[in-house]
């Protein structure tokens, strides 16, 4: 048996005039109206004023008349009044209840209140609930609220509240739920709502809030529910979070949101609830949910978010539910390893309408809650086996590709949706290849699956340093069988390359299979191109990563200071600048003539200062001359600086000028060892005149040597040397005696002679010279060749130190040599030096011939035209310590 109300209320209003008679006039239902017990319902009666209220009233409901201000008065007597409706009449105001403390509830939605005044409210106000929604209110006056202590749930939604007096909320430490929905407000000010530390509920969606100050919500000790959607908030900071410690849940959908500054939620850990969608976010970073270790849904839909980063959600960890729906996500589940591994609580997860084309087996690694995956709205063309493997409680699976390619690698999946899956969330179809195009994928067969059409990258990107400046290419090349068109995108540190400079063409590969190549070009290399480089190859079959290059950048070597030439005298100090720049910076390193052999460094003269750039050369010699080379080495390349140090030295001689015999017919060597820098130029004299060479008399080892050949007795004499160079000429001297011949032997027979000569040049560094004379000659006097006389043999040792200048030994000490078995004076022995043949029978031979002089005119004409004489002068520099002999022999050929 149903009822209606209004008879259920006659009823009732019938018992109480029966049973409350006594109270005739305060018992009556109001004419037109609806009681039960202490609730009149007035409402949708058309009234102007008030009808005639039993006194005993506690819920009074006047909605839905045409009411206003006027009639407050009726309301005087009414001292029970707790709960008040005038919904949808026409106040202007709130009414003022003066006497009416007791009234906990008072609604006046829908009237045409513009504003709320001081006085509206008694002191000791009982009001617990105000409702004022849609009036036209756009202020409340400073104070307005203060009596209204008591008040716990206060909605002001749809009015047009542009701002608010600061401290407006002071008294209502009661508060718990305070709505401001669809309003004006734009600015919210740390003082608006000081006071509110009971406040639960905030409720500001569908303003214009664009400026949320730091700390505008500081003492909502309480505060668990925050709406802002639909504002025009665009960054989120942690400055405004100040006090948010309770907040549970926060809604920020629709706003303008592109920024997550990092730490923005160190202050509410406990957050839960965190809508996000329909904003401008871009991408996740690593860092942009740090701190929220409670939150278990996050709404990243509606966005446009392409870039995850690996480490994104690293922090929340107990999410369980994730959208990410209707963004641009297409590399974070095509390309990289584990995305989401860290969300293992994950049990719903949504990436519809993304723009992924593929998805790789690492994908969804680590989801091993989650139940559902949607994955609707997204061309995939490829998923890798595998890919769902880690997610073992994944039934729902949404995927409505019809773009599959339903090669034969795709079969796996067939088999796991039959096994794992809710087949109704699955209805993907194949596109290719064109037998099974628009077919189920779960029907796909095995005998009808083929090769695949994607794009495999065959030439990947290589890393490299590019140098800046400079151009840098990176090259990517791609096939795919049967050929298809093909579409390169280059990708930077996980974003797109902006505006690059790419050349693309296609090639005919060695086994006939065309190959499409794509180039990037960074024309001028600046450090904001140092990166991670890959190149995305997509097709109408899906999209495939390069492996990733990496790029530095390197500037190349560029001097700062450069050596210049410098000349010094001997014992002076030499100083050499180098330093360069360069990114790595580079490495500076000498040479000298090419090599590391630094006479300064071994005598420790040199000293290097890697920090001042210099190069010291102490009490310089003749034997640092060079070419000094600085070279400045990155991995960008080398520069090399030379310079040219002069080490002038005045001419001198080495050793003072023996005087000397030579029994007639032989031959003598007249020695005038010098040094000097520049070498200096020496001149011979005999008896004060120059000396010409002629047939017999030559002079050898850069003129330091005269050789006499079968002397005469006109050779006697006073011989000179005068040495000359720019600092200056020296001179010394020697008497030659010529011995009158003695008759040993009567040789008619051709006599050929060898000439071995080892001296030290100073001129040239301490260098061993060889001077060889071959000769041959025919004899008839008595006098035969049979030995040099004693005297003419001497052998002095020139041994390399340290010091100075080369230190001279006479033969006493010989046995030091490494010849010491040489110049013994007897040309029957046969002479030997190290590496030099002395059998007469053998063609003399030298290991290092440096310099062939001409023939000895004279010697020449003497011998049998089969054997070719020669001086050969060799300078082997490598023999330490170097020997200063001088030997012979001779004897048939
Ligand atoms: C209220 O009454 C006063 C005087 O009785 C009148 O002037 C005023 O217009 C009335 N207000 C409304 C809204 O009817
Ligand atoms: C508070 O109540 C007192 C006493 O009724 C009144 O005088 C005062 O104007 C009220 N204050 C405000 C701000 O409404
Ligand atoms: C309102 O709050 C202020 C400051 O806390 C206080 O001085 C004042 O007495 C309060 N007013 C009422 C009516 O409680
Ligand atoms: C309101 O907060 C105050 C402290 O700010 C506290 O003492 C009081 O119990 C709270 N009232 C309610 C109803 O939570
Ligand atoms: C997916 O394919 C359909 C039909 O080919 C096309 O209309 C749509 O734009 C594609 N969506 C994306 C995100 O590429
Ligand atoms: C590739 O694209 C070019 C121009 O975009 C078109 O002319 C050609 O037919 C396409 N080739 C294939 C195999 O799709
Ligand atoms: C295509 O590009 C490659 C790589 O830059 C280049 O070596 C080749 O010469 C180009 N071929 C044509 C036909 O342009
Ligand atoms: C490269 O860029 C630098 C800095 O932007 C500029 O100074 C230089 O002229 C550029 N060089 C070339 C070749 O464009
Ligand atoms: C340094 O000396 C070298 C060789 O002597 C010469 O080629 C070069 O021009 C000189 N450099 C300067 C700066 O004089």
């Amino acid at each position: 048996m149903k009822m209606g109300l209004s008879h259920l209320l006659l009823f009732i209003t019938i018992i109480r005039l029966i049973c409350f008679s006594t109270k005739a006039e305060n018992i009556e239902c109001p004419h037109k109206c609806d009681c039960l017990e202490q609730y009149v319902d007035c409402s949708k009666k058309n009234f102007v004023s008030v009808p005639k209220i039993p006194k005993w009233v506690e819920r009074l409901d006047l909605s839905y008349n045409r009411l206003n201000e006027n009639v407050t008065e009726a309301f005087d007597k009414l001292l029970h009044l707790q709960e008040l409706k005038l919904d949808k009449n026409s106040f202007h105001f709130i009414p003022s209840l003066l006497h009416h403390d007791q009234i906990q509830e008072l609604s006046l939605n829908r009237n045409n209140i513009g504003s709320i005044d001081t006085g509206t409210f008694p002191a000791n106000s009982s009001i617990r609930i105000l409702n004022v929604n849609s009036n036209h209110i756009k202020f409340i006056e400073e104070g307005a609220l203060t009596n209204l202590t008591n008040l716990e749930i206060l909605k002001l939604n749809r009015n047009e509240i542009k701002s608010l007096p600061n401290h407006l909320f002071m008294n209502q430490t009661n508060l718990r739920t305070l709505e401001l929905n669809h309003n004006k407000l734009h600015v919210i000010s740390p003082l608006l709502f000081q006071g509110l530390s009971n406040l639960t509920t905030l409720k500001l969606r569908f303003n214009n809030i664009d400026n949320i100050m730091d700390g505008a919500f500081f003492g909502f000790k309480s505060m668990n529910l925050l709406q802002l959607d639909h504002n025009r908030i665009r960054n989120i900071s942690k400055g405004w979070m100040y006090g948010l410690e309770s907040l549970i849940t926060l809604s920020l959908s629709n706003n303008l949101i592109s920024e997550i500054d990092s730490g923005s939620w160190e202050l509410c850990t406990n957050l839960e609830v965190l809508d996000l969608s329909h904003n401008h976010l871009l991408e996740v970073e690593g860092r942009s949910f740090q701190h929220l270790i409670n939150l278990r849904t996050l709404n990243l839909g509606y966005n446009k978010i392409s870039s995850i980063s690996q480490d994104a959600f690293g922090y929340i960890s107990q999410l369980q539910t994730l959208q990410l729906n209707n963004n641009k996500i297409s590399w974070t589940v095509e390309d990289m390893s584990g995305p989401f591994s860290k969300l293992q609580n994950l049990i719903s997860f949504s990436l519809a309408a993304n723009h992924i084309k593929s998805i790789n087996s690492r994908a969804f690694d680590g989801l091993s809650n989650l139940g559902e995956l949607d994955l609707k709205g997204n061309n995939i063309t490829s998923i890798q086996q595998h890919a769902f493997d880690s997610m073992s409680k994944l039934k729902k699976l949404h995927l409505n590709s019809s773009s599959l390619l339903c090669d034969c690698n795709l079969l796996w999946i067939v088999k796991w949706i039959k096994e794992k899956a809710e087949q109704k969330y699955v209805t993907a179809n194949c596109a290719y290849p064109s037998e099974v195009r628009g077919v189920s994928v779960t029907k796909l067969k095995e005998d009808n699956c083929g090769d695949s059409p994607k794009p495999k990258v065959v030439e990947h990107p290589k890393t490299h340093l590019a140098i800046k400046g400079r151009s840098a290419n990176l090259v990517c090349s791609a096939t795919s069988i049967p050929f298809n068109n093909m579409t390169f995108l280059w990708r930077k540190n996980n974003g797109n390359v902006s505006n690059p400079t790419v050349y693309e063409n296609i090639t005919i590969g060695h086994n006939g299979q065309p190959r499409a190549t794509s180039v990037l070009v960074i024309p001028n290399v600046t450090h904001a191109d140092s990166g991670k480089y890959q190149c995305v190859v997509s097709n109408n079959f899906g999209t495939t990563y390069s492996t990733k290059a990496k790029v530095n950048i390197v500037t190349f070597p560029r001097f700062t200071k450069t050596p210049t030439n410098v000349t010094v005298k001997t014992g002076e100090t030499v100083t050499l600048n180098c330093a360069a720049t360069g990114d790595p910076p580079p490495e500076i390193s000498w040479k000298k003539d090419g090599g590391n052999d630094f006479p300064a460094a071994r005598e420790r003269r040199m000293n290097v200062m890697p920090t001042d750039h210099l190069f010291f050369i102490v009490n310089a010699k003749t034997t640092d001359m060079g070419i000094y080379s600085c070279a400045a080495k990155n991995p960008a390349g080398t520069i090399i600086a030379n310079a040219t140090l002069t080490v002038l030295q005045e001419p001198s001689f080495v050793r003072v000028m023996e005087n000397k015999e030579v029994t007639s017919g032989d031959s003598v060597v007249l020695q005038c060892m010098i040094s000097g820098s520049p070498k200096p130029v020496i001149k011979w004299l005999k008896d004060g005149a120059p000396i010409t060479p002629t047939e017999r008399h030559f002079l050898t080892g850069d003129d330091q040597l005269l050789i006499i050949i079968g002397s005469e007795s006109s050779d006697a004499g006073r011989y000179e040397c005068e040495i000359t160079n720019e600092l200056g000429t020296k001179k010394d001297m020697t008497e030659l005696r010529v011995l009158p011949p003695v008759a040993i032997m009567v040789n008619e027979e051709n006599m050929a002679g060898i000439i071995i000569i080892t001296v030290v040049c100073c001129a040239v560094g301490t260098s061993i010279i060889w001077v060889v004379i071959i000769y041959h000659t025919r004899r008839r006097m008595a006098s035969a060749v049979h030995t040099f006389p004693a005297e003419s043999i001497k052998m002095t040792h020139v041994v390399h130190s340290d010091s100075d200048s080369p230190q001279m030994f006479s033969d006493n000490i010989s046995e030091h040599s490494s010849c010491k078995d040489s110049g013994t004076g007897d040309s029957a022995k046969q002479t030997s030096f190290d590496g030099v043949p002395t059998d007469r029978s053998e063609p003399v031979h030298f290991e290092t011939v440096c310099q062939s002089y001409p023939t000895v005119p004279e010697a020449h004409k003497l011998l049998p035209s089969s054997f070719k004489p020669s001086i050969q002068v060799c300078v082997n520099t490598s023999v330490t310590p170097a020997t200063y002999s001088f030997s012979s022999h001779s004897g048939n050929v």
